[in-house]
């Protein structure tokens, strides 16, 4: 037997015991007399003493031993003389009768514990040794927490888990392919999917009336601390439902989940928000409901002043910052350079100072006091805050706020990890304008069914037509979103067209889709949560790599197993492959 116990098991009521222990060396302190040696497995850290009057053989080993070593230890647990409150095992300490060393290690290129030393890149490498430290340890078992906790509900209510393939075609949920070459199909390629959309929906169609699965997808689009190439979803789908139905059981689930996992209640339902008062009041259809700070549209009393930015501007909006009429110009100045920075493109920012007694503002010229009062008075302000307005199109100007908000809540320290603000954002426009290729794009894709009364102006005004899509947020990340799909081959060929499918592309891509639908599809809709995202949720965290064991850098590339490579010849021969020079 390795282990009688782990390294975090030992208390006070094991003094006396004889105990085995395994695990890796995270410091050893020599004091001359003694050594004490921190041995450390998943579970915990256990103090081993070697004493001067202790074996020879185990004095020797002891001073021999390096960090991460792996070592065997038996001896007696003790009551520690000077306890360490920090530690669960802290109370107690082993004194070692026989210690064997299982492996010796090469000295880390980091420290492994709470806080590295280590640079990212670094710590990428050698990921097997990051994931040695506690915080990694803790994030991967909250993980596990999660999945138990996801699966033991949906199965409770009659969800089956089904596993849809990997080597697909193409799936457009808006990003691109990763794409796999066929040997046995010379000249054809796998798409790997982004998610199981269309899967699920087939299996609806076979009848499999709640479905759901822990799903690995695949997206090739640009890297973020919330985007990974390859992320898991908690992928579900019904039948026979509405977009009621699908709330209700998902709600009930986020509570389960709260409750079972962090121990948090929510009693009241979560709030619903249109996707246009999240889009207003918030600047962003993911809103951080954590703090306040709601926007006002100010467009019309700003008009006719004598202030050309506003007198043009087709929207202008601003939000009260709480207790902050006390910034000095230079802060206010910083507050100017943040929106002017090119992420987030504003022109300029316009604020007012309000006072119990007086305000002062940026456009003080162009307004009277009490035209200025007025405006922040739109805004919510009291007698101490700070009103900060931005101007320009309309959805533009919006998204700059929500950008100046976020940066404005962390300087006041609002965005506190611990607290979550979870809602619905719902009734999502059916499709988004693209400036740039002149044609409607689905904001959620393409199998979404658009809300009946808004049918009617599919052709006519495609912009006003709203979909039966929800999101879940929280925390202003957008955590799940889904909808109810259309069964209808009929209804699906006018959403093709109005996407600019023609019938023959439609059929091309969606042929096996459209076909079944023509086989006796039910009523079905469905949702996915992010569940990296979930997790780095819960785990106080913006970064969901934290959360993933083996996760891609920002360039997508695996720099532990040096992914993506090259290909040999012999591969490429037998794929039918040919390379070309990358353009510079
Ligand atoms: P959607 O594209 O909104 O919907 O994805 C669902 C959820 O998946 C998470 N997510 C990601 N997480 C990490 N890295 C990424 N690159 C990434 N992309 C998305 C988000 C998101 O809310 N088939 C539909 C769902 C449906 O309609 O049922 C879909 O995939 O948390």
């Amino acid at each position: 037997m390795y282990r009688t116990h782990t390294c975090g098991s030992l208390r006070v009521e094991n003094v006396n015991e004889t105990v085995t222990l395994a695990g890796w060396v995270q410091k050893v302190r020599n004091l001359g007399a003694m050594t004490f040696i921190d041995l450390r497995d998943r579970y915990g850290l256990t103090q081993i003493v070697v004493e001067e009057h202790s074996d020879a053989a185990v004095r020797e080993t002891a001073l021999k031993v390096g960090r991460e070593w792996v070592l065997q230890v038996t001896g007696r647990v003790l009551e520690r003389e000077s306890k360490n409150p920090k530690m669960p095992t802290g109370d107690i300490e082993v004194a070692a009768t026989a210690i064997r060393v299982l492996n010796e290690a090469l000295t880390p290129p980091f420290t492994i514990e709470e806080q590295s030393d280590g640079g990212d890149d670094l710590r990428m490498k050698y990921r097997y040794l990051d994931l040695r430290r506690p915080p990694l340890q803790r994030n991967l078992q909250l993980r596990h927490r999660m999945a138990q906790e996801i699966r033991r509900f949906l199965d409770s209510e009659g969800f089956l888990e089904i596993e849809t393939p990997y080597l697909v075609g193409s799936t457009p949920e808006g990003a691109r392919d990763f794409v796999v070459p066929s040997r046995m199909n010379p000249n054809q390629f796998y798409a790997l999917p982004q998610s199981p959309q269309t899967l699920k929906q087939l299996l609806m169609v076979a009848g499999y009336d709640r479905y759901f699965q822990i799903v690995r997808c695949f997206r090739d689009e640009d890297l973020r601390a919330d985007r990974q190439p390859e992320f898991t979803q908690i992928d579900c789908e019904l039948s026979f439902v509405e977009q009621e139905d699908i709330l209700g059981i998902f709600e009930r689930w986020a509570k389960h989940m709260f409750r079972e996992v962090l121990g948090i209640e929510f009693k009241e339902p979560f709030r619903r928000m249109p996707w246009i008062e999240a889009m207003e009041k918030y600047g962003s259809d993911k809103p951080d409901l954590r703090f306040g700070m709601e926007f006002a549209d100010l467009t019309g009393p700003t008009k006719g002043h004598g202030f050309s930015i506003f007198d043009e501007a087709e929207y202008v909006t601003g939000f009260a910052a709480p207790g902050c009429a006390s910034y000095t110009r230079k802060q206010i100045d910083a507050l100017t350079e943040f929106v002017k920075r090119p992420q987030v493109g504003a022109r300029g920012l316009i604020w007012i100072r309000v006072e119990a007694d007086a305000v002062k503002s940026s456009v003080d010229k162009f307004f009277s006091p009490e035209e200025v009062r007025a405006l922040a008075g739109r805004c919510g302000a009291q007698a101490g805050d700070l009103v900060l307005i931005l101007c320009g199109k309309k959805f533009k100007a919006l998204t700059q706020l929500c950008a100046l908000r976020l940066e404005v809540a962390r300087q006041l320290g609002l965005r506190d990890p611990k607290r979550f603000a979870p809602l619905w954002v719902v009734d999502f426009p059916m499709f988004e304008w693209d400036e740039e290729t002149q044609r409607y794009y689905a904001m959620h894709h393409p199998f979404t069914s658009p809300k009946p009364e808004d049918i009617e102006f599919l052709e006519s005004d495609p912009g006003r037509v709203r979909a039966n899509a929800y999101d879940f947020v929280c925390n202003g990340t957008e955590i799940g979103g889904g909808s109810i799909r259309i069964h209808d081959a009929k209804l699906q060929a006018t959403i093709f067209k109005c996407l600019g499918f023609t019938p023959e592309r439609a059929q091309e891509q969606f042929g096996f889709l459209m076909n079944a639908f023509k086989y006796g599809a039910p009523p079905h809709g469905g949702l996915a949560f992010g569940f990296d995202r979930l997790c780095s949720l819960f785990g106080g965290s913006d970064s969901i790599r934290d959360f993933i064991a083996f996760p891609k850098n920002n360039a997508g590339r695996d720099v532990m197993l040096d992914a993506p490579s090259l290909l040999d010849q012999t591969q490429l021969d037998e794929l039918y492959l040919t390379l070309r020079e990358p353009k510079a």
